[in-house]
């Protein structure tokens, strides 16, 4: 049995779909938060809830004592973990929330993954491990890492406590580095999303560094398929880390210009000079370490992504 933790977040639930129509029997944990609507959370949730491989439990991971009574009663040979407090920008509004939901609740999974002697562990790590770095692209070996907003450290410390667990516990374990994950039902929060919303109501955008910035930009399809491959590949060390990222970056008026495309509408844009505290101008993965391990090799691009996205969101929002 595959534990997912954060199984009605964006990712989980795509991934968790995809494992359950598999056939592979899947136990989601997620505490249902309220970083963005809790509805689009519920709305998901009731998608993979009419498999009949699938258990839900509405859990706290910060709540280690019921985590460890409920987990037992479970087979659970493998968990992939992806319940965090996402974003850069919250990260330095609310630092408290994103240590415990990133470090505390991160350590708890652990201590599970140990207790249940899983054969893998796999997490969510981030792009944002890179900071500001200007080696492009961005490789795992790049020591020069310094992440630049606290979301970044807590995702790197993941890392760090990973390898400790690995080494002490005998736990293999993969950290996949996740860049900008885009598609539908995805993240209110995130750029490509907000952006649609506010073209819907009318509403300008503001774009920062004068729009002189770009985003490695991967689609949802290519992620799950990037974390299915990582269940199914025997690793040959014990702590391994990935790019999970097209390789391919795209700058962000472009993303603006397949946005107003498959919309039909132009935005009002306001442009600023600033980059908000926290962000990164720039991401660009190095995947040649995922292409080998792995043989994962991303096919979709931003035009055919955004277009699988606009055609989403107008359906779920009632428009023609
Ligand atoms: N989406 C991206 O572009 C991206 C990029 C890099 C890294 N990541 C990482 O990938 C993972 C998944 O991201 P996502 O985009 O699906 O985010 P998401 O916010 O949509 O999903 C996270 C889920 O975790 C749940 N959760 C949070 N704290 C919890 C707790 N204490 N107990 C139980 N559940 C809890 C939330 O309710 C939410 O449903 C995260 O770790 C994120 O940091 C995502």
């Amino acid at each position: 049995m595959i534990l997912v933790t954060g199984c009605s977040g964006f990712i989980g639930f795509h991934l968790a779909k995809k494992l359950l129509e598999k056939k592979k029997s899947i136990l989601g944990i997620d505490i249902i938060d309220n970083y963005y609507s809790k509805s689009k959370k519920i709305q998901r949730l009731n998608i993979i809830k009419k498999f009949d491989n699938f258990n839900f439990l509405k859990v706290d991971l910060n709540n280690f004592d019921k985590l460890r009574k409920i987990i037992n009663k479970y087979p659970i040979d493998t968990i992939i973990h992806l319940a965090a407090q996402p974003g850069v920008r919250i990260s330095l509004s609310n630092p408290f929330n994103t240590l415990k939901q990133n470090l505390t609740a991160f350590i708890n999974v652990l201590e599970i993954a140990r207790l249940k002697k899983v054969k893998k562990f796999i997490y969510a790590s981030s792009s944002s491990v890179y900071g500001n770095s200007k080696i492009y692209p961005f490789n795992e070996q790049d020591f020069e890492n310094i992440p630049v907003s606290v979301y970044g450290s807590t995702k790197l410390s993941n890392e760090i406590i990973a390898d400790a667990y690995s080494r002490n516990f005998n736990i293999n374990s993969i950290g996949l580095r996740f860049f900008t994950v885009y598609g539908p039902h995805g993240r209110p929060d995130m750029a490509y999303y907000s952006f649609l919303d506010n073209l819907r109501k009318n509403l300008p955008i503001q774009v920062f560094n004068k729009g002189n910035m770009m985003r490695d930009f991967t689609y949802i399809d290519d992620v799950v398929l990037g974390i299915v491959k990582v269940i199914k590949t025997k690793f040959k060390k014990k702590h391994e880390i990935l790019n999970i990222g097209k390789g391919k970056p795209d700058k962000l008026m472009d993303l603006i210009k397949y946005l107003e495309k498959f919309y039909k509408k132009k935005f009002k844009i306001k442009f600023t000079k600033n980059i908000p505290i926290g962000d990164i101008k720039n991401t660009f993965s190095n995947t040649s370490k995922a292409k080998k391990i792995i043989k994962w090799i991303p096919k979709v691009n931003l035009e055919n992504g955004i277009e699988k996205f606009v055609k989403w969101y107008k359906l779920d929002n009632g428009i023609k």
